[in-house]
């Protein structure tokens, strides 16, 4: 166990942060080397910290995940090593012919973190193919697999992000098939496949490939952490009072639920005139307005002082709470 870390190239935003201890995990053995008596609250687990904002000063033990790719097919599963890249994951899946997460391609990331956030994009989100996870508990030094129901999914939301548990995600098991069918009912992701009749897993992966790279900036040139935002979920009666009076507003229905709406939090930040917005080195991505990015030296403080004016302002303006996607460390 190393002391006094610096964390700032371990997470995608750039910011500087110093971590009290730090532990490297490679495998299964090195997870269960974890100290069996340290307190959910002591520890904080570190994957590809691309959906984090870090203090700068971390006085727990961080339990870093390396990047290693490690995938097999086990029962007609998919069985994934938690530092697999979740991109490579999307490749291996593509080259292998089987479908399912196509629509996926891109996301920073590790597989291990996926769950947490039931990571999604263009109409399909990791709940959709997700069989088991498995998780090492490292106050009692077992591991345990939690079945679909038993993560609780719904948007960016799963059971890992509001109990806390001593559980490190180890594995996961994801039913890919080379028969599923695709799914391109996203507008932008049609649109872009509009010359290919009958498109491929590939065809789609590259797709959503190029529709990223055109909007949301490659963490490693311009630091970020994806969407900093939720895309808001509001009642309906409120959804009718603000169509009457934004007439461009847009609302997107939730399967099953006719009482409550999502909106975009993009528009609602870009309507608030953070879209490029920067307070020096903290600021909103000229392309996307729901991209936090560091321009440079922005701490922990700049980059929340920033986030702070836009929620006010989204508030102010529109009664919408935003809620953060990115967790604040
Ligand atoms: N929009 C604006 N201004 C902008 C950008 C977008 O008004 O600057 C509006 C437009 O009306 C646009 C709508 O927002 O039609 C939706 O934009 P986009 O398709 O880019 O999707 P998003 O809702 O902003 C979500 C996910 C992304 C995911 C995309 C594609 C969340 C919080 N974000 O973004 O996920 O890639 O859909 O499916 O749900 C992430 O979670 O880190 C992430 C990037």
């Amino acid at each position: 166990m190393d002391p006094q870390h610096n964390l700032k190239k371990y997470n995608t935003l750039a910011v500087d942060s110093v971590c009290e201890r730090y532990l490297s995990i490679n495998s299964l053995s090195d997870l269960e080397t974890l100290p069996k008596n340290l307190k959910v609250s002591d520890m904080l687990v570190l994957a590809g910290g691309s959906n984090l904002l870090l203090s700068p000063q971390i006085n727990r033990l961080v339990a870093h995940i390396q990047p290693r790719n490690h995938i097999q097919i086990v029962d007609n599963l998919v069985v994934a090593w938690a530092g697999t890249s979740w991109h490579e994951l999307v490749v291996w899946a593509i080259s292998h012919k089987l479908g399912g997460i196509e629509n996926l391609a891109l996301i920073p990331g590790t597989v291990g973190a996926a769950p947490i956030q039931n990571i999604g994009a263009y109409g399909v989100e990791l709940k959709d193919v997700l069989v088991w996870v498995e998780i090492y508990n490292w106050q009692t030094g077992g591991y345990h697999r939690l079945s679909n129901e038993e993560c609780h999914f719904s948007y960016r939301h799963s059971i890992f992000r509001y109990h806390d548990q001593p559980w490190v995600i180890s594995r996961v098991g994801l039913d890919l098939r080379p028969n599923r069918p695709i799914n391109i009912s996203y507008p932008a992701l049609s649109q872009h496949l509009a010359d290919i009749s009958d498109p491929s897993y590939a065809d789609v992966a590259k797709a959503v490939t190029e529709i990223r790279q055109s909007k949301l900036p490659n963490p490693q040139q311009l630091p970020n952490a994806g969407s900093f935002f939720k895309n808001p979920i509001i009642e309906r009666d409120l959804a009718d009072k603000l169509q009457k009076k934004f007439k461009k507003m847009p609302f997107f229905p939730i399967p099953g639920k006719s009482d409550i709406l999502k909106t975009s939090a993009a528009w609602l930040l870009e309507k608030c005139h953070f879209k490029g917005k920067r307070i020096g080195d903290a600021g909103f991505y000229h392309k996307h307005a729901l991209i936090l990015v560091n321009h440079g030296q922005a701490t922990h403080d700049d980059l929340l002082a920033l986030v702070h004016s836009a929620k006010k302002a989204v508030k102010s303006r529109f009664g919408i709470t935003l809620e953060e996607e990115v967790r604040i460390v």
